[in-house]
């Protein structure tokens, strides 16, 4: 045998410098949920370790992930029920408390890079992304509220405006409210190829979000689909999108490579509250061993492609690593 593989594998120190992926807390977003109130740090049922968080209680946090190593954050608001409406006019309303902890946030932490999700849902009485009509989902009326909402988080001080909604034609929308009121270095990392999936359950309970009638297939794409991730991918380059987003990321590796391979835009891979939840829970159950298989999952998101990975297991990944 001329090819002995293992040879490489053979010790230690070899198999440190012929490793061919890492990953680090600079690859990292960590994903949160946020109130409104005072001394508020409640924790999600079904994904343990992760709360809703008051502003003050979030300055906390943050802070501690901060001296972890973390750098990059994405918020998202839980509102109450009252001021929810059809068409998420709470969203861009100078009293919202989400607008405000953004801007407190960025004061408090000027390094850190802030994300923010552009979307009806947490703020719609109906629960879905874009303006409900005679049960149909509408696409041009919805992006007049979606660039609304994107200048206040631009003004507000976010870093990255994040659309999720899908709605078609969005990305160059946002692109050219912010570029019009100057926010021109304010980036896009849009939610390119978001599949309409079963794993995002636990982020809806964390805001109380699901739609209140039908799914989200009229918009999110059909999980049986690759192709349409190119058409996605190619619309969100032309429009102007500073990274594509591939979600959830787990499930959908093959996607991230696809981007990967096709386009020269940052690839964000989001590894969504259901399969943070699933892993959590096997690990919780002691059917796996979280210190080994909680880096291989975000391995396996590196070696897909993912230049980023949005996990709600930062703040543990990054502790493991201080250790
Ligand atoms: C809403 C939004 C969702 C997620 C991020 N933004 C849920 C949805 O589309 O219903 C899911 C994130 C997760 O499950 O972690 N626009």
């Amino acid at each position: 045998m001329l090819r002995r593989p293992r040879r490489n594998r053979a010790s230690k120190v070899l198999r440190s410098m012929v490793r061919e992926n890492f990953v680090t807390t600079d690859d990292l977003i960590y994903p949160m949920f946020v109130m409104d109130g005072e001394n508020k740090k409640e924790e999600i049922k079904s994904l343990p370790g992760n709360f809703r968080f008051s502003q003050d209680r979030i300055i906390e946090e943050i802070g501690e992930c901060i001296d972890l190593g973390l750098k990059s954050f994405m918020i998202f608001p839980a509102v109450e029920e009252s001021l929810k409406d059809s068409h998420a006019s709470y969203s861009y309303s100078p009293e919202n408390f989400y607008l405000q902890i953004a801007s407190e946030l960025k004061s408090v932490f000027p390094s850190i890079c802030l994300i923010s999700d552009v979307a009806m849902d947490p703020y719609s009485s109906d629960g879905h992304d874009g303006i409900v009509e005679d049960g149909k989902i509408l696409n041009d009326e919805s992006l007049e509220i979606l660039g609304k909402m994107s200048l206040a988080q631009a003004e507000a001080g976010f870093d990255l405006i994040g659309p999720s909604d899908m709605m078609d034609g969005r990305v160059q929308y946002i692109r050219e409210i912010l570029d019009r009121n100057g926010y021109t270095t304010t980036g896009i990392m849009s939610y390119t190829a978001k599949y309409a999936s079963a794993f995002y359950g636990p982020f809806r309970d964390a805001l109380n979000s699901a739609p209140k009638f039908g799914d989200k297939k009229s918009y999110q794409m059909d999980p049986s689909n690759q192709r349409d991730a190119m058409i996605e991918a190619d619309l969100d380059t032309m429009e102007g999108a500073d990274f594509l987003m591939v979600k959830p990321a787990v499930h959908y590796l093959d996607i991230i490579h696809l981007l990967k391979s096709n386009y020269p835009l940052p690839i964000a891979g989001y590894h969504v509250s259901g399969e943070c939840a699933m892993l959590m829970a096997a690990i919780e159950k002691g059917y796996i061993d979280g210190e080994k298989a909680i880096p291989e999952t975000l391995l396996s998101l590196k070696r897909a492609g993912c230049d980023v990975i949005i996990t709600y297991l930062a703040k543990g990944y990054a502790k493991s690593l201080n250790h």
